[in-house]
């Protein structure tokens, strides 16, 4: 069994999307939802999918190897992060050696880097003129937004398209593509313990 830890922070619409993806898979289950914010819808929608969960603040995250313990005690293979907001600490980023995926809502390198989430993004895009933006599916190392590119899509942008229409398509875009391309790595790329 390959065995996944998905970490958000907030609505959790493509942690939904991977849950149920991998709802009955003979091989790959989501295991755990983790998520820095114990007031993320995300954590409900896991607990209604009867994932576990777990919170976790700054101190916990960065100052401590109880994350990483966690993950390696429920022998998770491959870490996900859908709207995760924090970037990964070194003990993670190491022990997870290109067994962690990020999802940006971008055509990375552009519009990548810190602070650049959510709809600083999409706003981004709309005041360049951008003909086009998409998502970028990416390993992640201690950089925002720096690691191997293993997945774009675009779509096309038109005038009248606002922020909010921008957000809108990024998000079908997403939700049409990133499950399928964890299993795809998890196929290819990754042995289960
Ligand atoms: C997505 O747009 C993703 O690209 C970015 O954060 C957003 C999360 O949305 N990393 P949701 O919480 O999955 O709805």
């Amino acid at each position: 069994m390959q065995r996944i830890a998905i970490f958000a922070s907030g609505t959790g619409s493509n942690a939904v999307k991977i849950i149920e993806h991998f709802k009955g898979h003979p091989t790959i289950q989501v295991s755990l939802v983790l998520s820095n914010n114990s007031s993320a819808p995300v954590l409900a929608k896991a607990d209604t999918a009867g994932i576990e969960t777990i919170t976790f603040n700054r101190a916990i995250f960065y100052q401590t190897n109880k994350i990483v313990n966690e993950l390696k005690s429920r022998q998770i293979d491959l870490i996900v992060l859908a709207g995760f907001m924090w970037l990964v600490p070194e003990n993670i980023v190491r022990t997870y050696s290109n067994k962690i995926i990020n999802i940006h809502p971008a055509l990375l390198p552009k519009y990548g880097g810190k602070g650049m989430y959510g709809m600083h993004v999409h706003n981004a895009v709309k005041d360049a003129k951008e003909k086009e933006t998409g998502i970028t599916i990416h390993l992640v190392n201690e950089e925002y937004d720096k690691g191997e590119i293993l997945f774009q899509a675009s779509c096309k942008l038109r005038e009248n398209d606002t922020p909010e229409t921008i957000a809108e398509k990024i998000h079908v875009l997403e939700h049409a593509n990133f499950a399928s391309q964890i299993e795809h790595y998890l196929n290819t790329s990754i042995q289960s313990q």
